[in-house]
């Protein structure tokens, strides 16, 4: 059987500690398919800025690029290093690697309680299409007279038509693999997440490709929603969606609330792809790095768990990654283990230890 070359990033704050728990999922998949993972650890983080004057070498991509998959944990510690400086690493894989899906599933297991009343594991699983390379992240920009009364800042979005449709047509792609929230002429759904109501040329420009990549799927039904008034569908609600396609930003904005709603940040999985496979995909728990519950043992780790889930994916290892799934499901179903954000006690590596021990013994 084929090696699989991991690169884990831990990062900082609770990095560490998560990407401990990423480890320990990929041994009990080695152990019980006979699968090797090879994983190189890299310890690119503020504490690496504060020694070198970067956050990674300049030859990180070059390093990375030998890799099947990234695990990174959490990059970000305002107090070491300001966060628009650190965080150029993240947005510098995602873009240097053209991950240009950033898939993020808002589902819920049984067990986990959502501060949204009615929302359950039967009527939430929705899946945000995040495009992860341009946008309102294009970076371009600049200040200008800074400091004198007429200062001023722009930022420029960039939207092109290549950027947008492949992203568009990912999103499509998947409704039709997940058959979801069909009707008799339609085998799945996509809603347009947008704001071509205010955002003249950008919004406007990113409904057009969406018309114009919308029409190649007759069996895909759509919707749009602007994204102020989808904040609002998502918790009134959350059982109307399917696959949501989302630019840059308003994917970040909607994904913060979608983990709210499926229990909290600890159980929000990310994965930045690259679907042709050119370039290694990356996959991280949403999370952040929470620099001050670090080294203590109380983040949940199933967000992390679940990305690894969605990273075997990737690697087209299907069996290995529903098994993560069930074991996942049969642990929170017990009941017993409940970590800080669930109202209980339970330590973050103590839940691994259960869904790793599941993994092995189903
Ligand atoms: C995320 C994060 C990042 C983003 C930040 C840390 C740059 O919020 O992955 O959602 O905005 O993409
Ligand atoms: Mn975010």
């Amino acid at each position: 059987m084929k090696d699989y070359k991991i690169a884990l990033i831990p990062g900082d704050g609770v990095g560490p500690e998560i990407s401990r728990e990423a480890e320990r999922i990929l041994h009990a998949i080695s152990k019980k398919y006979s699968i090797r993972f090879k994983t190189g650890c890299f310890d690119w983080s503020c504490d690496y800025y504060l020694k070198h004057g970067e956050m990674m070498p300049e030859t990180a991509l070059e390093t990375l690029k030998s890799y099947d998959a990234i695990f990174l944990g959490c990059i970000g510690d305002a107090n070491k290093v300001p966060d628009h400086i650190s965080l150029t690493m993240l947005l510098k894989i995602r873009k240097g690697f053209d991950q240009y899906v950033n898939l993020r599933p808002i589902n819920m297991f049984p067990g986990v309680e959502s501060p949204v009343k009615g929302v359950t594991p039967e009527n939430l699983d929705m899946v945000v299409v995040r495009e992860n390379t341009e946008g309102e992240y294009s970076g371009a920009g600049g200040f200008f007279k800074l400091g004198q009364p007429d200062g001023f800042a722009t930022q420029t979005g960039y939207f092109t038509q290549k950027g947008c449709e492949r992203v568009m047509r990912f999103a499509f792609e998947l409704a039709q693999k997940r058959k979801k929230l069909g009707d008799g002429n339609h085998v799945g759904m996509v809603t347009n997440c947008t704001k071509s109501n205010a955002l003249n040329y950008s919004m406007v420009f990113w409904d057009m490709v969406f018309n114009q990549v919308a029409k190649g799927y007759p069996n895909i039904k759509t919707d749009m929603a602007l994204v102020d008034a989808m904040t609002m569908w998502f918790v009134k609600n959350p059982e109307a969606f399917d696959v949501i396609v989302a630019s840059n930003l308003f994917g970040d904005i909607i994904t913060d609330l979608g983990a709210m709603i499926q229990g909290g940040m600890g159980f929000a999985a990310g994965a930045n792809l690259n679907p042709e496979k050119d370039y290694p995909s990356m996959f991280e728990p949403i999370h952040g790095s929470a620099p001050k519950y670090a080294g203590k043992a109380v983040v949940n780790p199933v967000a992390t768990i679940e990305s690894v889930r969605m990273m075997l994916e990737h690697l087209d290892l299907q069996e290995p990654a529903d098994d993560i799934r069930s074991a996942i499901t049969a642990v929170l179903k017990r009941g017993e283990l409940k970590t800080r954000d669930m109202g209980g006690t339970t330590k973050t590596h103590e839940l691994g230890e259960a869904i790793a021990k599941q993994i092995l013994s189903e």
